[in-house]
């Protein structure tokens, strides 16, 4: 599922690169993203879902949104008020399939010009090596979409029964008040901070960090920190929780970045901690992710589809985050030895710093950038294809 701008260029580099490991496999092309909102009002058509119950691994490039006045506008006039509503393709997905566990990795590549680095005492200059899981749930919370701006009265009679709701909102008119939700399942929650103990498990860490907020968000937060303080309890005898809350965990990214090694967090905090770590490590040319369901596991970059950078020919996006994607599915589906010939590949073209895309260079993204050395989006493919050992 290529999908939109730079989705479809970084996932077929990504393809030859898993060619050149030497993983056999058919690639079914599925349609999906704005080009389909457009043409038939559904940016997710059901033969594409249906390619993906069939074969259950996805890898997926970037999709377009747009606002919805723009959404409107732009689909065809024939299917125009014919009641289509644009829902964001990815945010479909990982609700119709499921793929509640988001895995995103945070690791230092030595030799990155991005790297953190930070002031030690006495001037020294520190690049603190972060090797970081981060366990998004990735169905739930503030993202499930369940929310009302001007609440039925069932929904507003509900509130009404809550003591602070009455006592600090009943003053606000109802068509001026918007409420969001925010939920948490337990056997969601459970499942996340399975995922999360597990990995720790697998690499032998002994720590778990809840990254929540559940001195405030009590009843959500605090299920995922009580979920997580029982399962290490009866089930993970070696390994600790340590509770961090959002705000203070932003901060100490950048104090103590190296000492955290499996966070598990809700959507939302997910979302904004992984960003953070990618921050450390080369931002979104590097950022990767697994959307991991009971059945069907799909495989991402982070960053979207960077339309101003689609039509450049040739390509200057980096397309390493696409590729250490595809690695994650290499390792989902059994493949480590495959992936992990990929991922000492790109570690290698990155120490050595001879091929750099135009972000590693801190280079704005024009077509300038080849003229200060920037590779384009195939060579940095092409110097990770001829690191891969045979
Ligand atoms: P974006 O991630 O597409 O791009 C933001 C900026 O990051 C780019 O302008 C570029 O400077 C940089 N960038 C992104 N990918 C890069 C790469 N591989 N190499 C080098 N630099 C890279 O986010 P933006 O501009 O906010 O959104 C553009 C579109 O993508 C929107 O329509 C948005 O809705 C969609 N989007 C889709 C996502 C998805 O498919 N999962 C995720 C995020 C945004
Ligand atoms: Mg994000």
């Amino acid at each position: 599922m290529p999908g939109d701008g730079i989705g479809k260029i970084v996932l077929e580099e990504a393809i030859r690169v898993l060619d050149a490991v030497g993983f056999e496999a058919d690639y079914i092309h599925g349609d999906i993203g704005w080009e389909f909102w457009c043409k038939e009002g559904n940016p997710f058509p059901e033969r594409t879902q249906k390619l993906l119950e069939q074969h259950k691994i996805g890898l997926f490039g970037a999709i377009t949104s747009k606002p919805k006045d723009k959404t409107l506008a732009e689909l065809a006039p024939e299917l125009q008020d014919k009641g289509f509503t644009y829902y964001s393709p990815i945010v479909s997905m990982r609700q119709k399939y499921d793929l509640d566990i988001c895995m995103r990795p945070c690791m230092t590549f030595k030799g990155n010009p991005l790297n953190f680095i930070r002031r030690g005492f006495g001037g020294m200059i520190e690049e603190p090596v972060i090797d970081t899981m981060i366990f998004r749930q990735n169905t739930e919370c503030l993202y499930g979409g369940v929310e009302w701006t001007n609440p039925p009265d069932q929904v507003y009679d509900a509130l009404m029964t809550h003591k602070k709701f009455k006592e600090n909102f009943a003053w606000c008119p109802r068509p001026e008040l918007a409420v969001s939700t925010r939920i948490f399942t337990k056997k969601y929650t459970s499942r996340i901070v399975k995922a999360a103990f597990e990995y720790a498990k697998s690499r032998g860490f002994t720590t778990v960090t809840v990254c929540e907020k559940p001195n405030v968000v009590r009843e959500t937060s605090g299920m995922m920190l009580k979920v997580a303080q029982e399962m290490a309890k009866n089930e993970y005898p070696g390994i600790k929780v340590q509770d961090t809350n959002i705000d203070a965990q932003m901060m100490w990214l950048t104090k103590n970045p190296e000492t955290y090694h499996v966070i598990v967090a809700g959507n939302m905090f997910g979302d904004i901690v992984s960003d953070g770590f990618a921050g450390l490590v080369g931002g979104l040319g590097f950022a990767c992710s697994a959307n991991i369901g009971p059945e069907i596991a799909v495989f991402e970059p982070t960053h979207g589809s960077a339309p101003k950078y689609a039509e450049f020919n040739p390509s200057i996006v980096n397309p390493i985050a696409m590729i250490l994607s595809a690695c994650m599915m290499l390792e989902h589906i059994g493949e480590s030895d495959k992936a992990k010939k990929i991922y000492s590949a790109v570690a290698a073209v990155v120490e050595d710093g001879k091929v750099m895309t135009y972000d590693m260079m801190k280079l704005p993204g024009n077509q300038d950038a080849f003229i200060k050395g920037a590779a384009n989006t195939t060579e940095m493919a092409d110097a990770i294809i001829e690191k891969i050992v045979k």
